[in-house]
């Protein structure tokens, strides 16, 4: 069955642009299939654990010889892992927080990028094991960072292509939009709402 992961991870919610994209393309995204299933995954409810050291530890001990205390620190882990190998496309809303992702998002990647659950050291190469999946980030600034000289402090786009290639993921699509104030915030909501709708439009073939 056709799997959608929809995941948001800005501190906004009614005045959050990410949450509105995200909604808006798993909208487009269940009427392009209608049998499909919805995963809805909100970090800033979730209670990400930080990369601890018995998280660590239990992360690196094989399943047969984990204690009880060490499966219950990795439920949540687990879960999430889960989420993102059910799921065939994925849908994330992350906003950009001090050039880069927030602080959510990190304390995520940091527990779903898992050797043996999302890659492998096999033959002493890094292979990511996630196959066949499409992502679709849609993110929001304050500022554009599409041009010189502010592409150059975009840590954002090029840490999650990085990121999400390690572990295998290479189809990756942004959606962003930007603006200072409601006025300019509203403006590229709808361009990049625009471009959501666009990517659904059957292809006419003339
Ligand atoms: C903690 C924090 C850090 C931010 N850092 C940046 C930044 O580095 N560059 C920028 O252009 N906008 C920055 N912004 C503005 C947000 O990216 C912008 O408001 C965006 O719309 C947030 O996404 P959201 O509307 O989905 O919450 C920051 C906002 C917050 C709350």
């Amino acid at each position: 069955m056709a799997t959608l992961l929809h995941l948001d991870s800005s501190g906004q919610s009614e005045s959050s642009v990410t949450r509105k994209l995200s909604s808006h393309f798993a909208e487009k995204w269940q009427k392009a299939n209608p049998g499909g299933h919805v995963i809805y995954r909100d970090l800033t409810s979730t209670n990400v654990p930080f990369a601890s050291e018995a998280l660590i530890f239990a992360m690196n001990t094989p399943p047969e010889k984990l204690t009880a205390a060490q499966k219950l620190l990795l439920a949540l882990p687990d879960e999430l892992a889960k989420e993102l190998l059910e799921a065939d496309t994925y849908v994330l809303g992350v906003p950009m927080y001090n050039f880069s992702v927030p602080a959510v998002f990190k304390a995520y990647l940091d527990t779903i990028v898992r050797a043996g659950t999302t890659f492998s050291f096999e033959g002493g190469y890094p292979q990511g094991l996630l196959k066949n999946k499409k992502v679709f980030v849609v993110s929001a600034s304050g500022s554009d960072f599409s041009q010189p000289p502010l592409s150059s402090m975009d840590f954002l786009e090029p840490y999650i292509r990085a990121i999400f290639s390690f572990i295998g993921l290479t189809d990756v699509t942004f959606f962003k939009a930007n603006g200072h104030n409601e006025a300019e915030k509203s403006a590229s909501l709808s361009t990049a709402k625009s471009s959501i709708s666009s990517h659904f439009q059957p292809v006419v073939v003339s």
